[in-house]
């Protein structure tokens, strides 16, 4: 392959330069072509346009690979540490022992709220949805924590992230025991992160809930795999808003926002409630797939179809593994899990989803294992939230330290009615 692609129209000759990636689609640098064609591209739902070089995630949707700073996901399953990958991806390489420690450390002195951020709860209505509540609560960190407002050294950038990977799972568990009207439970420092979560979401005064090593391996596991995933909706999001120069935890808060979509996180939600629907005899797994590949249907295939994989998601692959080791380590069962196996056997036989190369993906098996740790459904899409903030952190610090770094603006192509006068309310 040359170095540059040739685009020809009518008499015009542009060479427009390859952009080599380390791995994966290399991309043509059109960022002359306005100025040497007079036209843009149009790729509505931006599915042929890379926006950023980034060295963080990497996906093969083809092969069904995704790697986290080169290393492939399948390798943090052993003995799963969300932390360990949070200082992965923000920082760009493993951490040593004392790195860890002295990031644990930070996260311990930082996982309570600021006590007027803890009155704020009282005033939200209990049936309030929990995604609307995080987003509202990252925001308002920025009413607490002004001096991360603005954070160019690499010192303040830690400290703002610190805050929000920790005080995310305090404001979680808050807005969960908001809503069942149970008392807050603060966080207790000698629990691990995962297990301090735990406790925030299932303790009670008095009643210590005891954290069992398959249920906090399970929640690392589930946080771990949703870390990071390159440019999806959320990411995007978060750079966009980032793009502007708006801080940390506006430009965190918008992608809860994004986040929140039935066709993204929000599909772990979707996947359940279609399951439910399943096992309570509501419609039965063949009228579901067929309902799914009815176009004048709103029913979709939740927890199937990516925008990337053309292959199994490597983090389908992994919870659904997972939820089978977990339910025997706890001697439980979830008729739910039977019903998920059997739909996608449904749909990976039949040639709409062969054809279109539709496989389960990340959200298809994950409620069923929050369901397994005692996770409320409608906190679902939050603890996707949680595991995804590192992956958000590290996407706007690598933009926000670009030196070449702009804002993101797209253009349009615009169909409404050209020049035309404005017409007086009387002669309308
Ligand atoms: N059920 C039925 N049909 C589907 C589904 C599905 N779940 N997913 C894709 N299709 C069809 C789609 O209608 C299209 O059909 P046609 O060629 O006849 O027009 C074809 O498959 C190709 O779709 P696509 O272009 O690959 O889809 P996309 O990249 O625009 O959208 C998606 C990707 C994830 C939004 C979509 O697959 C979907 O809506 N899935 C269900 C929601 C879901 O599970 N979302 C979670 C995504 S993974 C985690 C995350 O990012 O949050």
């Amino acid at each position: 392959m040359g170095d540059t692609v040739t685009v020809i129209h009518g008499d015009k000759r542009v060479e427009l330069p390859i952009v080599c990636s380390a791995d994966g689609d290399p991309a043509i640098d059109i960022s002359q072509l306005r100025a040497k064609t007079g036209m843009i591209t149009y790729d509505p739902s931006l599915a042929n346009t890379g926006i950023c070089q980034s060295g963080i995630t990497f996906v093969d949707g083809e092969r069904g690979i995704l790697r986290y700073r080169g290393i492939p996901i399948e390798q943090f399953t052993e003995k799963p540490d969300f932390v360990e990958v949070v200082w992965l991806l923000i920082f760009g390489r493993l951490p040593k022992r004392d790195e860890l420690a002295e990031f644990s450390e930070l996260l311990t002195e930082n996982e309570l709220l600021h006590e007027g951020m803890k009155q704020q709860f009282q005033r939200i209505p209990v049936d309030a949805p929990p995604m609307a509540i995080l987003s509202a609560t990252l925001t308002s960190l920025a009413f607490f924590h002004q001096e991360f407002l603005e954070v160019e050294d690499k010192e303040s950038i830690v400290q703002a992230a610190a805050r929000l990977i920790s005080k995310v799972r305090t404001i979680a568990a808050f807005a969960c025991r908001r809503s069942l009207g149970l008392p807050f439970m603060y966080p207790d420092p000698k629990f691990r992160y995962c297990a301090n979560f735990l406790h925030m979401m299932f303790s009670i005064p008095y009643r210590q809930y005891v954290v069992t090593p398959e249920v906090e391996d399970a929640l690392n596991l589930l946080f771990i795999l949703h870390a990071d995933h390159e440019q999806n909706c959320s990411t995007s999001t978060v750079r966009i808003v980032g793009s502007a120069r708006a801080n940390l935890f506006a430009s965190c808060a918008a992608g809860v926002c994004a986040l929140w979509g039935p066709l993204h996180g929000g599909a772990n939600v979707e996947v359940i409630h279609m399951l439910e629907r399943i096992h309570a005899g509501g419609i039965s797994p063949e009228e579901c797939v067929r309902q799914a590949k009815d176009k004048t249907s709103p029913l979709k295939l939740y927890g199937f179809g990516h925008r990337l994989y053309r292959n199994y998601d490597p983090r389908a692959k992994i919870l659904k593994v997972a939820c089978e080791r977990v339910f025997a380590r706890m001697n439980r069962k979830d008729p739910l899990l039977d019903t998920a196996r059997r739909l996608e056997e449904l749909a990976l036989a039949d040639p709409y989803f062969v054809d279109r190369k539709l496989f389960p993906n990340v959200d298809f098996y994950s409620g069923i294992l929050l369901r397994a740790i005692g996770i409320p459904t409608n906190m679902f899409t939050v603890c996707f939230a949680i595991g995804r903030l590192p992956g958000w952190i590290a996407q706007w610090k690598e933009q926000h330290t670009d030196p070449s770094g702009k804002i993101l603006r797209p253009r349009q192509v615009y169909v409404g009615p050209t020049e035309t006068n404005y017409v007086p309310m009387s002669q309308r």
